[in-house]
C-alpha cells in the first residue's frame, strides 16, 4: 500500500512540519489541532519555512502554492475517515496523548496506520489506547527539528506492530525524502538516549563552572563536528520539553538520566528557550 493520504495531529512545532514535508511530496495531508487560531499560526509559519528554509534552487511561487494547497487544515478530527496513515504530534503527556488515539480509534478506517511522534514513550504502552484489532497498524514515527531539514526518522516497533505497518509507515517517510532507521521501543529510543547523555555532562560542566554554555557549544561544533552546540539545540527543541523527557528517561533508567538541577531550574524561571525568546540565550521576538 502506497499512503497519499494522512493526518496529522497537533500543528505545534513537530506537527505543522511533519504535514509540510508530506505534502512537498505531493500527499494529501490534514492537519488537526484544537483551535483554528493553531491551524493559521501553523500555514504562517509554513509558508515563511517554504519561503527562506528551504533550499529555493528548484523552488518555484507555483511550487509552494502547490504545497501549501495540499494542507487541509481542520478542527474536526471527523474528516480524518479516508486518512490512511495519521501521525499523532500532540503534547509529549501520556495522558492526552492517550485521550487522542482512543478518539480516533473509532473515527479512522480499520486499515489505517496510526503512527505516534512521541520523544519518549513508549509505543507498545501508547498503542494500548486503540483497539486490540488495530494495534498492529500502531507504530512509532519519531522526526526530529527541524523537521524540514532533518533527514532522520526513527520507525519505532511496538510489541504489536506488524511488519506490513513498519514497512509502509517506512516507505511513506522515503517519499516525504527521509532516511529512516529502525528502533526497538526502549525508552527514549537511540537518538535520544545518546542525545541526554551529552546533554547531561554538558549541563554537568556549566554546574561545576567549568565552562559557559557559549564555550561547550563552540567546543562541541569545532572540536566535534556536531552542526549545532547542545545548548543551542536544547533551546530549539524547548527546556520544558527537555525536563519532561529527561523525567521519563530517568524513570526507565534511573539515575544515569537524573535531569540536572540547571535544566530545572531554567525551566522554572520560565526560560523555555527559543519559543518564548529566553533559554540560555536571549532570542529576538
Ligand atoms: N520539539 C522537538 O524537538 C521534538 C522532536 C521530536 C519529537 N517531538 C515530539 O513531538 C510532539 C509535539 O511536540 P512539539 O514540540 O511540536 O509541541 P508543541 O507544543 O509545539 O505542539 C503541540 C501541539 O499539539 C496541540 N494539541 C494539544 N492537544 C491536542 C489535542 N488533543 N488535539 C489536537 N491538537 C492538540 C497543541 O495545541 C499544539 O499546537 C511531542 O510528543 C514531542 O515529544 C518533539
Amino acid at each position: 500500500m502506497q499512503i497519499a493520504k494522512l493526518g496529522v495531529i497537533g500543528a505545534g512545532m513537530m506537527g505543522a512540519e511533519i504535514a509540510l514535508v508530506f505534502a512537498m511530496a505531493g500527499k494529501s495531508v490534514m492537519l488537526n489541532d484544537t483551535a483554528q487560531e493553531r491551524l493559521d499560526e501553523a500555514l504562517k509559519k509554513l509558508s515563511a519555512v517554504l519561503d527562506t528554509g528551504i533550499s529555493r534552487k528548484f523552488w518555484t511561487e507555483e511550487d509552494k502554492t502547490v504545497t501549501l494547497a495540499n494542507i487541509i487544515p481542520t478542527t474536526n478530527l471527523q474528516d480524518f475517515s479516508d486518512r490512511q496513515m495519521v501521525i499523532e504530534a500532540v503534547f509529549e503527556d501520556a495522558e492526552v496523548k492517550g485521550q487522542v488515539f482512543k478518539k480516533i480509534d473509532k473515527i479512522l478506517d480499520p486499515n489505517c496506520i496510526v503512527a505516534s511522534n512521541t520523544s519518549s514513550i513508549s509505543i507498545t504502552v501508547l498503542s494500548a489506547n486503540v483497539s486490540e484489532a488495530r494495534q498492529k497498524n500502531f507504530v512509532g514515527l519519531h522526526f526530529f527539528s527541524p523537521v524540514h531539514r532533518m533527514k532522520l526518522v526513527e520507525v519505532i516497533n511496538g510489541m504489536d506492530s506488524s511488519a506490513e505497518a513498519l514497512e509502509v509507515a517506512t516507505q511513506a517517510c522515503k517519499d516525504a525524502g527521509k532516511i529512516p532507521i529502525q528502533v526497538k521501543d526502549v525508552v527514549g529510543f537511540a537518538v535520544n538516549r545518546m542525545l541526554f547523555a551529552l546533554w547531561n555532562e554538558a549541563l554537568r560542566l556549566v554546574e561545576e563552572g567549568a565552562c559557559t554554555p557559549e564555550d561547550i557549544d563552540i567546543g562541541c561544533k569545532l572540536g566535534l563536528g556536531h552542526p549545532v552546540g547542545p545548548f543551542e539545540l536544547m533551546d530549539l527543541t524547548s527546556n520544558t520539553l527537555n525536563l519532561q523527557v529527561g523525567n521519563i528517561l530517568e524513570d526507565a533508567y534511573g539515575d544515569r538520566f537524573h535531569p540536572r538541577p540547571i535544566l530545572k531550574q531554567i525551566v522554572a524561571a520560565g526560560r523555555a528557550g527559543r519559543k518564548v525568546g529566553r533559554g540560555w540565550y536571549k532570542y529576538e521576538k
